[in-house]
């Protein structure tokens, strides 16, 4: 089984210190950067702009794979552009016309990612798929870390899986929520290709992050 990229998600680091723990991360191992934006509309959390992102671009060279949960979200995609991420994940909920959000990433020379809550069903994929870089899975319903991993996320990483090979594109397949290394083995498993972490990243402070990523990588 090919080993998958770890995306740390930084909402599980020390706030007050981030470009230093962006940097510990990077050292640690971590493939790319997960940065969950949220604006208490639509989920219950509050928590980065596009200015932090600016302001954490010099601490690291890994790509930023910024997930968005704003809505509306078309007004932001260029200034989240602008700032520095490289891919942006939108939820198909978060506008009317998820087509066009999709669009307007790929004209600000951004990979497209498009990301399923729970239950949410992945028809929309179909007429998504010629256009996508990302198909990102929530396997937690959005807006806080250390929740528990939803089982029945697993059997949506399968049919995603077959709908990527179905289309011969080169399509990354992620999961985020409730990963540690024992769901990190069954996510792989079931196809997904990119780990985002959390609370498994972050747990035991900076001496444990390459551990950590070591542990998630292994169990892929
Ligand atoms: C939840 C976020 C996740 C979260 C994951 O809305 O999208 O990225 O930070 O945290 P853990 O890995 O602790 O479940
Ligand atoms: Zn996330």
């Amino acid at each position: 089984m090919t080993s998958p990229l770890i995306s740390p998600s930084i909402l599980s680091a020390d706030f007050a210190r981030l470009g230093e723990e962006v940097r510990a991360i990077d050292e640690a191992g971590a493939d790319w950067i997960h940065i969950d934006v949220m604006d208490g509309h639509f989920v219950p959390n509050i928590t980065i702009g596009p200015a932090v992102v600016k302001a954490l671009r010099p601490h690291t060279s890994k790509p930023f794979d910024v997930h968005l949960m704003i809505s509306p979200v078309d007004q932001y995609l260029e200034d989240f552009a602008e700032a520095g991420a490289d891919i942006l994940t939108v939820h198909p909920e978060a506008g009317p016309h998820i087509h066009r959000t999709v669009q307007a990433i790929k004209a600000l020379g951004k990979k497209a990612g498009v990301v399923f809550n729970p239950a949410t069903p992945v028809d929309t994929l179909d007429y998504l798929i010629d256009q996508i870089d990302l198909v990102l899975v929530m396997s937690v319903n959005p807006g806080f870390g250390g929740q528990r991993f939803i089982e029945n996320q697993l059997a949506k990483i399968a049919d995603i899986r077959s709908r990527i090979d179905a289309s011969g594109r080169d399509i990354h397949l992620e999961v985020d929520g409730g990963v540690n290394p024992e769901t990190a083995r069954r996510c792989i498993e079931a196809g997904a290709d990119v780990l985002v972490a959390g609370s498994a990243t972050f747990k035991g402070g900076a001496a444990q992050y390459a551990d950590n990523i070591a542990a998630l990588r292994r169990e892929g």
